[in-house]
């Protein structure tokens, strides 16, 4: 098989790295990929929601799959533009519609999903300008902290938590009157949940399902989970909280439930559904849906995945997963990501990095990396995320973080305590 992959980070590359290997693949192309990803295929300078360049490149390249990445070019259609034009139809798109993506697209969407079918998550009202009153009365009825979040895609910031009433009523005006751009025309004020947060992913063909790791991610810059969210700054998988018992509540009241709303809504579902949970006293509730992997989650998950990834992808597409196995790894995977000085406020790029040839016993992610003159250089606030497996997570975290201190670029920086609240 001919696959392209789209998409330029940690994620991309954990999957060029897992595609492969497959006994199924022919070529590999990312578009537009890093430095990491040019070493296991071919990068291609295409804009991710480029799409009828993608269509004229996938024709001239012979393409039988596209897996996406980032949610962006799903929320976009992609799915649905490939579907819907006979020259095209026949290249298999691993991700879901455009209404299906609306389930990270859209906060209203994914709120009134669960609603109708029973699915455990906060409380919550959806407002606009015009009922912005309802809005205020309804942050009265609530108990501080605030949580208010802008309906549409806002890069991961369009979500605020607040504890002054007054506050929340002011920021609740800012956002209707564009804080976020569109994105935030309408905005979903939810009750606030109080747990501990991890990451289920689901590989779906819109009919039945295979649950993948469970991981988390650490999100704050700083120790202790202080100071400004990044992308992500490091994960771990399995996580030792979704127990048996956790995990069965999470299959019978979220992921079953999910899968069949969707197909009753004839939704249609090919690809990857990202649960951001909350534990709350055991009790497990969604935080939020997206209709992608996750980053820096797939930096753990994907390498604990011993299955052949395109034969589930092939299941995936032909309906067919329910026959397919998925065999895990039973080792413990962290990722711990280096970041740019200044990240992830303004920070610096286009530094050196050295020692990646020196790293033994790891996987080294690329996330922002490109390629100059043959030298690896930074391109992106998170640089590098470096996978270790072990016995126990400690373990896992050793070989990272001895790995890391043979690494160099200017101003690099890493976190020391991931999976430390575990
Ligand atoms: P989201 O983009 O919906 O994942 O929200 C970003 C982050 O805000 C989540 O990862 C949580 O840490 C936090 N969050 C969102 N909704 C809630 C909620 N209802 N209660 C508590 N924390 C929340
Ligand atoms: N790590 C969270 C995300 O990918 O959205």
């Amino acid at each position: 098989m001919n696959v392209l992959i789209l998409g330029s980070g940690g994620r991309e590359h954990a999957m060029a790295w897992k595609i492969r290997s497959s006994s199924y693949l022919n070529n590999l192309f990312i578009a537009p990929g890093n430095a990491g990803t040019a070493l296991l295929g071919t990068n291609v300078s295409i804009d991710v929601t480029d799409f009828s360049s993608l269509k004229s490149f996938s024709l001239k390249n012979d393409i039988d799959m596209i897996v996406v990445g980032p949610e962006v070019p799903l929320v976009e259609g992609v799915y649905d533009f490939f579907r819907d034009d006979e020259d095209i139809c026949h290249i298999a798109i691993i991700g879901p519609s455009k209404e299906g993506a609306q389930l990270e697209g859209s906060k209203d969407f994914a709120k009134n999903f669960m609603n109708r079918h029973n699915i455990p998550t906060a409380q919550f009202k959806t407002v606009t300008l015009d009922n912005i009153d309802e809005g205020n009365d309804f942050l009265d009825s609530m108990t501080s902290p605030y949580v208010l979040k802008a309906d549409g895609l806002a890069s991961g910031k369009g979500v605020l938590i607040i504890d002054n009433i007054n506050y929340a009523k002011q920021m609740l005006a800012e956002m209707l009157n564009g804080k976020f751009g569109n994105a935030s025309k309408s905005v979903v004020i939810e009750e606030f949940l109080k747990g501990i947060e991890c990451s289920v992913f689901v590989l779906s063909d819109g009919s039945s399902y295979k649950i993948l790791p469970v991981a988390k991610d650490y999100k704050r810059i700083g120790e202790g989970d202080s100071g400004l969210n990044t992308g992500g700054m490091g994960a771990v998988s399995p996580v030792a909280f979704a127990d048996e018992a956790f995990m069965q509540k999470v299959k019978s009241r979220i992921v079953e439930p999910t899968v069949a709303g969707l197909r009753k809504e004839n939704i249609d579902y090919k690809g990857f559904i990202f649960l951001g949970l909350i534990n709350v006293e055991g009790e497990p509730k969604v935080i939020e849906y997206n209709v992608r992997m996750g980053d820096p989650e797939s930096e753990v998950v994907i390498p604990l995945i011993k299955s052949d990834l395109l034969e589930l992808f092939i299941g995936v597409t032909t309906e067919t997963l329910s026959q397919k196995s998925l065999e895990i790894d039973n080792r413990h995977a962290v990722t711990v990501m280096m970041v740019s000085g200044g990240y992830p406020e303004e920070y610096q790029k286009e530094k050196i990095i050295e020692g990646l040839d020196t790293v033994l016993d790891s996987n080294v992610f690329h996330a922002g990396t490109k390629m100059v003159d043959g030298k690896v250089l930074t391109a992106g606030g998170r640089v590098l995320a470096v996978t270790s497996f072990g016995k126990s997570m400690k373990e896992a975290l050793q070989t990272s973080y001895n790995n890391i201190n043979k690494i160099n670029f200017e101003n690099s920086y890493y976190r020391k305590d991931i999976g430390f609240d575990l």
